[in-house]
């Protein structure tokens, strides 16, 4: 049994939809496990500032299906750094707050990290991102409700691209990662999903696009950020002048893809992540993220899910083979 009186729950980095369900069962699992819930504002950087307030659970009333944050977040440069942390645990002193819950991906969870080996505190990670991008869970909080986001966003394009006969190139949010293009654009029925780490992708694109003159078509060319080529705009560049025939045009996603109200299973998930947490800081667990396999918690080390890295798995990519859309791979 844990001798944690106070624990504090923070979301850092990127925002994601589902990151206000996540707060509201860490606040009330905590408080009905006898625990003193403080929210801390503005992530680490709040952290930092002392921005950090005890939480009842009204406070955490009517906001399981709001958008965005309401503890607000940071991407705090200053906790990377020695003194930054220093600042930060002298403030866990203050209020006598023995666990942090963070609620963030992996940049987060990297200074939560260094920040236990430094000082006697517990932290449990939550992974929120619409990236999906983290190792060790199946599932971000917040990348349900992106993936609907895109797929909705992407129909429209889709309605207009076909009445013009246009080749769109839309570009999607994943950083280096590809699940919420390759998720999403099989979706959408894309034509052309292009994901990180594959080389010389214009190439192949080029290739496809010459078949696709013969028969004249529109296509939705799906490209997700993080690709060394470029974003779908630098692509779009290279291509056109090379295809006159095709009307070509480029659309960025954006924020939009992080916001708006969470779907169910963000929801869902992020609540029995939330009260997973506080478990794991009853039963004095430190220094892991509660994920989410096989529809199940599990645990695992953050300094793992930090190093490793999550593929697309083979298993996806056959499926996208056979339904006939065209992803670019190494060699
Ligand atoms: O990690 C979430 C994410 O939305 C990424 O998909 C994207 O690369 C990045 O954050 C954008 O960050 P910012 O809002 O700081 O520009």
């Amino acid at each position: 049994m844990s001798k944690i009186k106070r624990i504090g729950v923070l979301t850092s980095g990127g925002d994601a939809p589902g990151m206000n369900a996540a707060i509201r069962a860490v606040t009330r699992a905590g408080i009905n496990n006898g625990f003193e819930v403080y929210g801390i504002r503005m992530g680490f950087q709040g952290l930092i500032e002392g921005d950090i307030f005890r939480m009842q659970s009204q406070d955490v009333s009517g906001i399981i299906q709001k958008g965005g944050t309401f503890l607000q977040t940071a991407r705090s440069m200053d906790f990377y750094k020695l003194e930054g942390r220093q600042l930060a645990y002298k403030q866990l002193e203050k209020f006598g707050i023995g666990a942090v819950v963070v609620i963030g991906g992996d940049g987060s969870f990297t200074g939560a990290n260094l920040m236990t080996q430094e000082y006697d505190v517990s932290v449990i990670g939550i992974p929120g991102t619409i990236d999906n991008d983290l190792f060790g869970t199946d599932y971000t909080v917040g990348y349900d409700t992106a993936l609907n986001t895109v797929t909705e966003a992407v129909d429209k394009i889709r309605d207009t691209a076909s009445s013009h006969n246009r080749i769109f190139f839309v570009e999607v949010m994943g950083r280096e990662a590809g699940f919420v293009a390759i998720n999403s654009g099989i979706a959408c029925g894309a034509e052309v999903i292009m994901v990180p780490r594959r080389a010389n992708q214009i190439d192949k694109v080029r290739d496809f696009l010459k078949e696709r003159a013969a028969k004249n078509r529109s296509s939705i060319i799906i490209v997700s950020e993080g690709l060394e080529e470029g974003g779908a705009m630098d692509i779009a560049n290279v291509i056109k002048p090379e295809f006159p025939q095709f009307d070509i045009r480029v659309s960025i996603l954006g924020h939009i893809q992080r916001g708006g109200s969470p779907s169910n299973k963000d929801r869902v998930v992020a609540s029995i992540m939330g009260i997973a947490a506080v478990e794991a800081i009853k039963d004095s667990q430190t220094n892991i993220m509660v994920g989410w396999k096989n529809e199940q918690i599990v645990h695992v080390p953050l300094n793992k899910t930090i190093k490793m890295h999550k593929d697309i798995s083979e298993e996806l990519l056959r499926v996208v083979e056979e339904i006939g859309t065209f992803v670019p791979k190494n060699g």
